[in-house]
């Protein structure tokens, strides 16, 4: 057994690490020593660093831009051998945050929807004057009435470039219907959205988001040919786990390019192909997913496919969510109790609740990086993480997950004297859309702290407190009239 716990870690983890590293005994994130945020705001707390977004963003159209300057196989080095261009959008439900999204839309990132009220996100966006203009706006999701009516609204103002991607034939339906009751100056630009096939533990095989392959063909040539009220531009998948080197991705690209190529063929308009989210983050110690190379793939795919099959290569957009904003994030508790319940069976009691702030800990069994902010020095001791609901899944690590928690050994009189503070890495991907930030929370447990890191003139991170703890009053008025 090692020493301290600062020796055991790094038999497994390198430090430091391109987003976080010990200094001087305590823990940075992106730069920042985050004891000194629990000096000036306590604890718990949420933490996200903007700067971080624009380098994910900056990232990316790095490495599309890159592989679309590489030349392929035998054909010629051209000035420009990939004809398309490459936009980056952002999938606003992991993190609805304005500060997040005006990040986002600094960097010139197109955004995508999912319901009526992330409409009314963009409406509220506009008014602030945060949308640049003619930034590219995907909406995708179910098309209720409600929602339907408001991306016609941000067409027919001009707010955004927006294209509505089409899901189902009702949905279609109804989309008719508004454009004939409200006809736009000019057509709606339109998607559609191929079904994949479905995640492994789900009870059908192909998934109930998007039109079935074999359906998207004809169901153009039936309908979406002959109406002058929309025009087809895009083409759009999503597999849910995300961008892999795995056959099961590639099988699903190269049907989405079998499809793409055939519309083109009889419908010159197309001309994007979104590929949706999936980019992964980092979860464990050593993450060496190589983005260059899988974008390097992507690239080569798809300009193979359209120079076989004669056709000029499509814009490709990708809609990131927990690649944009996921590594940005912490939350931070402090550990409250060290309770042993039984020998070898030690209990570090948490500050808030798990299940409330990091609900995909309970929902997926998700691991999230996590490191102590101080006490390195002391010994290790295996320990779980309770929360402060009476809720039997309020606890980390999951079972299941073949993981041990390790964190620094100390007394519920030392955490007294001197407490422990803790920090789950790269959170702010969905944990507070899925887990109603702000709302009626479980066993009435407020909501903690949410802060934000900016950039002052000179290029130095600021933190700034964005929202308070929630307090009592915000919560009982949800609970009457
Ligand atoms: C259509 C669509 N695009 C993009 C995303 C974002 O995925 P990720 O967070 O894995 O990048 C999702 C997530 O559910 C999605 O449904």
């Amino acid at each position: 057994m090692s020493d301290t716990y600062e020796q055991l870690l790094r038999k497994t983890c390198p430090l430091p690490q391109q987003n976080f590293e010990l200094k001087n005994g305590s823990l940075h994130f992106h730069g920042l020593p985050l004891l000194d945020l629990v000096k000036t705001w306590g604890s718990p707390f949420k933490l996200t660093v903007l700067p971080h977004i624009r380098h994910q963003i900056q990232q990316a159209r790095q490495y599309f831009s890159a592989a679309f300057q590489r030349p392929y196989g035998n054909i010629p080095v051209k000035q420009r051998p990939y004809y398309g261009k490459y936009h980056y959008c952002y999938c606003t439900k992991s993190n609805y945050f304005t500060p997040v999204l005006e990040e986002v839309c600094r960097q010139g990132a197109g955004l995508e929807t999912s319901s009526a009220f992330d409409v009314d996100l963009l409406f509220h966006l506009h008014q602030k004057g945060s949308l640049p203009p003619a930034l590219p706006i995907i909406h995708n999701g179910y098309k209720t009435e409600a929602y339907l009516q408001k991306i016609l609204q941000v067409r027919r103002l001009g707010i955004a470039d927006n294209i509505l991607i089409l899901d189902s034939h009702v949905e279609w339906q109804r989309l008719q219907k508004l454009l004939h009751e409200h006809p736009l100056p000019a057509p709606m630009p339109i998607g559609l959205r191929m079904a994949t096939y479905a995640e492994p533990g789900s009870p059908y095989h192909t998934s109930r988001l998007g039109l079935r392959a074999e359906e998207i063909l004809p169901f153009y040539e039936k309908e979406i040919r002959t109406c002058d009220k929309v025009q087809l531009q895009m083409l759009h998948f999503f597999v849910d786990a995300g961008i892999r080197d795995e056959p099961a991705y590639w099988a699903e690209l190269h049907k989405a390019l079998d499809i793409y190529a055939r519309l083109k063929k009889q419908c010159p308009s197309i001309n994007a192909l979104n590929i949706g989210g999936g980019f992964p983050i980092q979860r464990d110690w050593h993450f060496d997913y190589d983005f260059r190379q899988m974008t390097q793939k992507i690239v080569q795919t798809v300009f193979q496919h359209c120079r076989d099959q004669k056709i000029p290569e499509p814009d490709i957009y990708t809609e990131f969510g927990t690649y944009t904003v996921g590594e940005s994030g912490a939350t931070v508790f402090k550990v409250l109790e060290h309770k042993l319940q039984n020998e070898g069976e030690h209990w570090y009691i948490l500050d808030n609740s798990l299940l409330n702030t990091l609900p995909d800990i309970a929902l997926m069994k998700e691991r999230f990086l996590l490191l102590p902010l101080n006490h390195w020095d002391k010994p290790p001791l295996r320990v779980q993480l309770g929360g402060l609901t009476c809720d039997q899944a309020d606890f980390y690590p999951p079972q299941g997950i073949g993981k041990e928690l390790f964190l620094p050994a100390l007394s519920s009189r030392e955490l007294q004297e001197e407490p422990l503070y803790i920090a789950f890495l790269h959170t702010a991907a969905y944990q507070d859309a899925l887990g109603g930030y702000g709302g009626l929370q479980h066993c009435l447990i407020p909501s903690p702290r949410q802060i934000f890191v900016t950039e002052t003139a000179d290029g130095k991170p600021q933190a700034l407190l964005f929202k308070e703890e929630q307090d009592v009053d915000g919560m009982l008025g949800l609970l009457s009239v």
